[in-house]
């Protein structure tokens, strides 16, 4: 398959620093709690190239932060958490100073990539966050796949993954950050097939569409499935692949899901962290090359 490469726009409305060569990039000089309808295309253009950005500086209560997330698109749903008292689409996770163990998502992963429609943008606000530590790392499924050899692109070209919301429930529910759905356990019965290589539905790049809720491959065993997932998830955590989003409070954080593998670095034990979250819908995965 032919690598699409698209021209970067120029931004005139904010200033944009790239993180790093592959993916993501910090916005500063912007409010938006003002932000226009031209601001918002922008943003939203400047995310469909970096895929992350850093919103930095913003001040936002949670009504501001519902109102510029819709204006990137409906919520999408979840399934999973129980939201914020009077914002349907609002979750907040608190992250106590006394809490210890796992943090949420701290293993690779698309945020309900098991959907049969998963979120097409995470968006989080930082609302209190150590000085140093708990940074997000995010890994772009674009550059890994274009990272690929020929080989490799043709041998998975035509698979179909099989995605599983299988322990996400329990893996929540065992969290104090935030509480869940008590119906939030169908998580466990879904299954959903999504084309490993897929394009993103503006810019039309190809990427991998892989995460941990990955099983197999349509047609194939789980074992025969394994080693082709393995390869495909060590490959995308590439260190070329990846940046480091180093936090700060006011931060506002979105993502393109579908195009990105994230993690949540727990290193930050003694401290408390507090966000906030919503997604947005999208429209599902598609395949690359119009299959
Ligand atoms: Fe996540």
């Amino acid at each position: 398959m032919t690598i699409i490469t698209n021209p970067i726009p120029k931004f005139t409305c904010f200033e944009l620093r790239p993180l790093t060569g592959s993916i993501g990039a910090e916005i500063v000089g912007i409010d938006l709690n003002a932000a226009s309808d031209e601001l918002i295309g922008n943003v939203h253009t400047a995310l469909d190239h970096y895929h992350v950005l850093a919103i930095r500086d913003q001040s936002l209560d949670p009504a501001a932060f519902h109102e510029v997330a819709r204006k990137f698109g409906p919520f999408s749903g979840n399934p999973i958490h129980t939201p914020l008292d009077g914002f349907d689409d609002l979750v907040r996770f608190t992250r106590s100073a006394e809490d210890r163990g796992p943090v949420v998502g701290e293993d690779w992963h698309m945020d309900l990539a098991w959907m049969e429609n998963p979120p097409a943008i995470t968006m989080l606000y930082g609302e209190e966050i150590p000085a140093v530590g708990g940074d997000t790392l995010f890994a772009s499924l674009s550059a890994a796949y274009e990272g690929l050899s020929d080989a490799m692109r043709s041998l998975i070209h035509n698979l179909i993954g099989v995605h599983s919301g299988k322990g996400v429930y329990a893996l929540n529910a065992a969290q104090k950050a935030f509480s869940v759905r008590a119906s939030g356990h169908v998580a466990d019965d879904i299954e959903s097939q999504h084309p490993v290589v897929c394009c993103h539905p503006k810019t039309k790049r190809p990427h991998l569409y892989i995460s941990g809720s990955l099983t197999r491959f349509v047609g194939m065993t789980e074992a025969e499935s394994r080693p082709i997932i393995e390869f495909l998830k060590s490959h995308a955590q590439r260190l070329e692949f990846t940046c480091r989003l180093r936090w700060a409070p006011g931060t506002v954080t979105m993502w393109f899901n579908p195009c990105l593998m994230h993690a949540a670095i727990n290193d930050y034990p003694g401290k408390r962290r507090v966000v906030l979250r919503t997604t947005v819908a999208g429209s599902p995965p598609m395949a690359a090359g119009g299959r």
